[in-house]
């Protein structure tokens, strides 16, 4: 069967490989897709775009299924419009996917049914949100309601740098519409992990855990980026805050969205913030896979995704198993020059290893020029392998990032850190 999976990023190249590896699947076509699923086997890029063009696409093909990568086409409603014309298609409806696609929808929500969560108010009005901020005091945090691509929210030390970023959002609009609301809400300390689950409306089936690295810079320094590496597992996450997150933010959210009349279908992501205590609040929802937590997981994953996709959509998620790898994946983002502000395009890439059974390069913001491989976005490649520990797989993708070569290459040299950190004291 041939299968279709929409994006064009490191998660989708991650997602187009792993399904292509399924038996049963003679094709994975990626639309738009980029340099590296335009030559990975058994995987082709379809020049198509928009929701309709993505439909007519599948009928002419006789798609099996389609998998959406990236959050902007759900929140837009392409699983509705695929449905309606008859096909099937993993993901969350458009009403589903508020939950990313709008803070407020899923700040109410989460207060709704009893998830814990940041003490938060929403506000459209300046005035009152400064009125706000100046009783709360500083640290506090300012959301832009909705999708504004990793880069709408302040964690603010202060309630000058709070009431900048109120100004910016709701007066001068730097986010549009997507700023004409903002979440203000409780600084919380801790440590973030990802969790992330497969949903069938009903039942819940948990993926690997993992952490990502957000800033630019070495020690968690300079800019927030779309994410520089992650890794799995994530030791912070331990058996008990495991069954704690399943009880007291996953499974209430997914009944939630039931009991709400959007029952929920797809990947969740729930972005976590674990204080000393082991205490979990949800940061947020995303209504996909991470990028880059994504590349790490699916190397661990040794189940067949097809399968597991296809019991999510028959609503028997109960009945499936994902096999883990038992070794850790790490992966390490290698972006181009000027990434996050202006990344530079149309870089040369040079020495990029061949594919082995425990590294593989997944790529996002690269293009096949003639025979040569050029950048062609900020995140370029996220460079991942398998080791026996997390210090010995990050030293094997660091070897392989070794030999790649392109102009104004940037990526970080501690991805991994906290998460070593933890497996030296011992506690996973
Ligand atoms: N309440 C909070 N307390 C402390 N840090 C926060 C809080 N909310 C968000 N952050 C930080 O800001 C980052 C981005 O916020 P998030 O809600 O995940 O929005 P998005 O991913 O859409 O930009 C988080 O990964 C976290 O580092
Ligand atoms: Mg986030």
């Amino acid at each position: 069967m041939k299968l279709l999976v929409v994006g064009s990023g490191g998660r989708e190249h991650a997602l187009a490989w792993k399904l292509a590896e399924s038996p049963r699947v003679q094709k994975v076509f990626v639309a738009p897709g980029n340099g590296g699923t335009a030559t990975e086997t058994g995987v082709e890029n379809a020049p198509v775009s928009g929701t309709r063009g993505l439909i007519d696409f599948c009928k002419r093909e006789h798609i099996h299924l389609t998998v959406v990568g990236p959050e902007a086409p759900l929140a837009e409603g392409m699983v509705d419009a695929f449905r309606d014309a008859g096909l099937k298609i993993f993901g969350p409806t458009r009403a589903a996917a508020q939950l990313e696609a709008s803070k407020d929808f899923a700040k109410r929500f989460m207060v709704r049914h009893g998830l814990p969560t940041a003490r938060h108010r929403s506000f459209e009005d300046a005035a009152a949100a400064k009125a706000y901020v100046a009783g709360e005091g500083a640290p506090i945090v300012v959301k832009a309601d909705g999708l504004a691509a990793g880069k709408g929210v302040v964690v603010a030390a202060t309630r000058e740098e709070a009431n900048a970023a109120i100004d910016a959002m709701l007066g001068e609009r730097r986010f549009g519409a997507a700023g004409s609301r903002v979440v203000i809400e409780e600084f919380l300390a801790g440590e973030e992990a990802s969790f992330i689950v497969m949903c069938d409306g009903t039942h819940v089936l948990p993926l690997a855990t993992s952490q990502d690295h957000k800033r630019l810079r070495d020690g968690d320094e300079g800019p927030n980026t779309g994410g520089m590496g992650a890794y799995s597992p994530a030791p912070l996450v331990t058996p008990e805050i495991h069954a704690r997150v399943m009880r007291e933010i996953i499974l209430p959210a997914v009944q939630g969205m039931t009991q709400d009349g959007h029952p929920y279908v797809g990947f969740l992501y729930a972005g976590l913030m674990i204080d000393a205590e082991g205490n979990a609040k949800t940061l947020e929802f995303n209504c996909r896979l991470g990028d880059p937590e994504s590349q790490p997981i699916l190397l661990r994953l040794k189940s067949d995704l097809l399968e597991l996709i296809e019991h999510a959509l028959a609503g028997t998620l109960d009945q499936a198993e994902a096999q883990w790898d038992r070794r850790c994946a790490l992966g390490v983002v290698l972006a181009a020059a000027g990434y996050p502000d202006e990344p530079r395009k149309g870089d040369r890439i040079e020495g990029l290893p061949a594919p082995a059974p425990d590294c593989r390069v997944f790529h996002a913001g690269t293009r096949l020029d003639g025979d040569a491989l050029v950048t062609n976005g900020g995140r370029v490649m996220c460079v991942t392998a398998l080791g026996d520990s997390l210090r010995i797989a990050r030293t094997r993708v660091y070897e392989a990032v070794e030999q790649i070569r392109f102009d104004g290459m940037q990526f970080r040299r501690d991805i991994g850190h906290r998460g070593l950190k933890k497996s030296r004291a011992g506690s996973s």
